[in-house]
């Protein structure tokens, strides 16, 4: 408690400039005064040019919500833990409109340790980075109560969190327009893109609680069934009116991923979210049964903190 309180203080004082939250927190919201006058569109929807990209997200207005059914993390020893009943967040991505995408967009935000690819198509080499994590600059802002969020529900495999969360936000949130540290006005604080970056793939990912969605129609993780590609879709589209891309590994048998795709409008961190059915075909088998595997017991937490 000590600690959390002088973490806070320490965070407002540095955090100067701008409005402060009513908790004292340092905002970290992106500046969208200008956004009031830009026409509300959805975004890859737009008939003509979107002028303001601080306030839809372009190019990438194909926005996916990404997740994990993982049944370890290899770090189990180190406390890292799956959350019970719950998927995991992969990520927040800024698809192009025809499905292709981009990625490492702004190399001055490079916090990735394992960039991958290293080399990007134009023979960009992406460098690893060595410096603090994620998780230090989150905790510079006073944002604990996010950081010890993102430790419960966005989970690396076989590294550690913030490892993962430097992937995520370097990778992809650098290609999201709205993200783009010009957004954030002449007032930006070094890191606040981060922290508004983990807050809207948070709120994304409560959009599509797959747990729970799978669960209400009767799909829950089992060792002993197998279920049909087909129910599993259908259990997600009578809920988001969408089909997701689902992934499997073991040859199509073994679920293990969702991408939930999305046109947005508004922006990315404050937006309407519309799902759109996947423009990436199923590597989950149409035919072969399906394991959505029980995890082990001693990969999960006990509670699961509801959000
Ligand atoms: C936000 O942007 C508007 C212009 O779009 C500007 O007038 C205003 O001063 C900015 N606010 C902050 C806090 O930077
Ligand atoms: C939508 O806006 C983007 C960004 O300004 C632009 O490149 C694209 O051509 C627009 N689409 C249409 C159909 O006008
Ligand atoms: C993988 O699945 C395909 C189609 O279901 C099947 O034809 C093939 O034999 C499988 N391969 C292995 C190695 O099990
Ligand atoms: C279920 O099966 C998976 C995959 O073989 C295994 O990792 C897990 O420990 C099993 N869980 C339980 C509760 O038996």
């Amino acid at each position: 408690m000590v600690v959390w309180y002088l973490t806070v203080l320490a965070a407002s004082s540095v955090a100067n400039a701008g409005q402060t939250l009513l908790s004292g927190l340092p905002n970290t919201f992106p500046n969208i005064t200008a956004c009031v006058n830009e026409p509300l569109v959805f975004s890859c929807e737009n008939t003509t040019a979107i002028q303001n990209t601080c306030c839809s997200p372009t190019p990438g207005g194909l926005v996916l919500q990404t997740q994990f059914w993982d049944t370890y993390t290899g770090l189990e020893k180190h406390g890292q833990l799956l959350p019970k009943n719950s998927w995991t967040i992969h990520g927040l991505w800024p698809d192009n409109c025809d499905g292709s995408f981009e990625q490492y967009c702004d190399l001055s935000r490079q916090y990735d340790p394992n960039p991958s690819p290293a080399v990007l198509p134009d023979g960009t080499k992406v460098p690893a980075y060595h410096g603090p994590g994620l998780d230090t600059f989150i905790a510079e802002f006073g944002r604990l109560d996010l950081l010890d969020y993102m430790n419960k529900y966005w989970i690396n495999q076989g590294a550690p969190n913030a490892d993962f969360w430097g992937h995520e936000f370097s990778k992809h949130a650098t290609c999201t327009s709205t993200f783009d540290v010009a957004c954030y006005g002449p007032d930006y604080k070094k890191h606040q893109d981060v922290v508004d970056f983990a807050n809207a793939v948070i709120r994304a990912f409560h959009m599509f609680p797959t747990w729970d969605m799978l669960a209400a129609a009767g799909i829950k993780p089992s060792n002993k069934t197998t279920y049909s590609l087909d129910s599993i879709q259908n259990a997600l589209k009578a809920q988001t009116g969408a089909v997701p891309y689902l992934g499997c590994g073991n040859n199509g048998t073994v679920l293990q991923e969702v991408w939930y795709f999305n046109h947005v409008s508004g922006t990315e961190q404050f937006g309407r979210y519309k799902a759109l059915d996947s423009t990436t075909k199923s590597t989950c088998s149409p035919t072969a049964g399906i394991h959505y595997y029980e995890r082990t017991p001693t990969s999960e937490h006990e509670v699961r903190i509801l959000p």
